[in-house]
């Protein structure tokens, strides 16, 4: 039997220019940790500077003097909470108090729960919807006479699950189907300011929470086998892909979906057993040490 082949993440100055992102300015929501860490990470090693985004000052102010020891770049902490707009206003005008200007903008703080309707209370179906929707408006919201101003663009952080109607994650589904129909109305509304409006919808990135959640513990070459290119996703994957849409590279690409999942979303073996998942809900908790029902 033949080998699969795995191709592997590179590091985006493996490909792409290191002054790119000379002078510009990002800020991004859910910048202290995972993916948009990462995404952060890989913009400062670029030039750019960054303002990073969420309510847990202390793991802010960590993450953006490990950013700053990494990359060589300027980072600060600029502590909100995206549900509510007047703290995101005040990190904007932080932002620009400190650099001057906002170019780019990166919506990806999240929250998620593993769990069946019948598992989900009203307000925890509200929370996701709060910090993933209203999250994503709020920080346009804030942010967008910057990025008017200096032509810039911005990147939302979706995801693949409402592409079916996947079980367990009600929430997170229908707050990202919202992400993306909004991001579409930024990309149309802003489009003649010269302001671009796309969405990354990453399948399963290993090292992060959502995957540690996402993924029953030890089945990780199982999961690995139903994709495509045969490996889980890294955060380098993502991050190429996001300094790819802030370049001049995608001057004419607003409004989009760009889906970096290993070809996961055309192979769709069921996530969870099923129908047991449905229909014994409980029976299945202990496959996901995180989840709350
Ligand atoms: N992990 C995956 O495999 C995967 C797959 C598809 C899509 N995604 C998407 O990728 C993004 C990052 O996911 P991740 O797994 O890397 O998650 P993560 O590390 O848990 O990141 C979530 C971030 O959002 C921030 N946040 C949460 N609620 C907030 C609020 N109300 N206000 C401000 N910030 C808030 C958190 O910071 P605080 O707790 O300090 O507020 C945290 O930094 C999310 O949009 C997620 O939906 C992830």
């Amino acid at each position: 039997m033949a080998e699969s082949y795995k191709h592997r993440a590179v590091p985006a100055l493996d490909v792409f220019k290191p002054d790119l992102f000379k002078d510009k300015v990002v800020f991004v929501t859910g910048g202290g940790s995972g993916i948009c860490y990462g995404i952060t990470q890989t913009l400062m090693r670029l030039g750019a500077k960054a303002a990073i985004v969420g309510r847990k000052a202390d793991r802010l102010r960590a993450a953006a003097e490990q950013l700053e020891r990494d990359t060589g770049s300027k980072a600060i902490a600029t502590p909100a909470d995206v549900r509510k707009i007047d703290t995101v206003q005040e990190a904007v005008k932080m932002t620009v108090d400190t650099f001057g200007k906002i170019d780019f903008v990166i919506c990806g703080a999240a929250g998620n729960f593993m769990a069946p309707i019948e598992g989900l209370s009203s307000n925890a179906f509200r929370a996701v919807v709060e910090i993933d929707l209203l999250g994503t408006f709020n920080t346009v919201r804030a942010t967008m006479e910057q990025v008017k101003k200096n032509h810039g663009n911005y990147v939302h952080i979706s995801a693949t699950l409402h592409y079916s109607g996947l079980p367990w994650q009600s929430a997170p589904s229908s707050a990202k189907a919202g992400v993306d129909a909004f991001s579409n109305a930024v990309a149309v509304e802003l489009g003649p300011f010269g302001v671009r409006s796309n969405c990354i919808a990453p399948g399963l990135i290993t090292g992060t929470e959502g995957a540690d959640r996402l993924v029953p513990q030890g089945r990780d070459e199982m999961v690995q086998g139903f994709m495509p290119l045969q490996r889980i996703g890294e955060k380098d994957d993502i991050a190429n892909a996001v300094v790819f849409l802030f370049s001049e590279a995608a001057s004419w690409i607003t409004g989009q979906v760009l889906v970096v999942d290993g070809g996961s979303m055309h192979f769709r073996g069921p996530f969870l057993p099923y129908p047991d998942s449905v229909l014994d809900a409980r029976a299945f908790k202990s496959l996901f040490p995180g989840s709350k029902m």
